[in-house]
């Protein structure tokens, strides 16, 4: 039988907001803290501030400028060496950010056959709605969504000056969801090795 296991599991943690001033990172610091004390998974922040991806395609066929081509290359072997993502996202307008979409849109094997797991935040809805839409946007990309999301409702209310959630029901929300994640991580991964995902 081939060998199929690995090292830990690398995790692309995706902050999906570029706004000035924003939450995210507060809430991408939170759950790759999480990622950090597993001896299962490795996280790499990826930052669209710090990496930013053009918004102007280039034509079919075309090969894109040095200039898109350096911006890429910030980003998408990142993305390509992942075994599994973990999407940083608030709500915008019932949705999710343009950043993101555009971050998703530039790529597209790097996606196939890799598991994705939600933090989203925002008002009331938790930032669940932008969960949702994604769930339908990364299903046409090959990927495979966790079940259980960890979302912060009135997010303001739950973070401390730590930049923590004082509730303990949130740091297990967030160990469900990572144990969801890692097992389709290890079992896609093992799975790819075996029987590249070709379609
Ligand atoms: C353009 C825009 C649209 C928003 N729409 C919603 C929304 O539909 N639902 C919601 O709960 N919060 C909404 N908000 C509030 C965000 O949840 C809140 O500003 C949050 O901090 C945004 O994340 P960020 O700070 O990481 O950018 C919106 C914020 C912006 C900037």
């Amino acid at each position: 039988m081939a060998d199929v296991t690995d090292g830990p599991l690398r995790t692309a943690v995706i902050i999906g907001s570029t706004r000035d001033g924003r939450f995210g990172p507060v809430v991408a610091d939170w759950i790759t803290e999480h990622i950090a004390q597993r001896e299962d998974m490795t996280a790499d922040l990826v930052d669209l501030v710090r990496t930013p991806l053009p918004t102007v395609f280039p034509a079919y066929g075309q090969t894109p400028s040095d200039e898109v081509a350096a911006q890429l290359g910030a980003v998408s072997p990142r993305l390509a060496e992942a075994d599994a993502f973990v999407i940083v996202t608030p709500e915008y307008n019932h949705s999710f950010p343009a950043p993101l979409k555009n971050a998703i849109d530039w790529h597209n094997e790097q996606w196939h056959a890799k598991p994705v797991g939600f933090v989203s935040y925002g008002g009331l809805a938790g930032g669940l709605r932008a969960v949702e839409q994604l769930r339908v946007v990364l299903a046409e990309l090959h990927a495979v969504t966790i079940r259980n999301t960890v979302s912060f409702h009135n997010y303001g209310e739950i973070f401390g000056a730590d930049g923590k959630p004082a509730d303990p029901a949130c740091d297990a929300a967030a160990k469900a969801m990572l144990d969801q994640l890692t097992w389709w991580a290890h079992a896609l991964r093992d799975a790819r090795r075996v029987r590249p995902y070709a379609v």
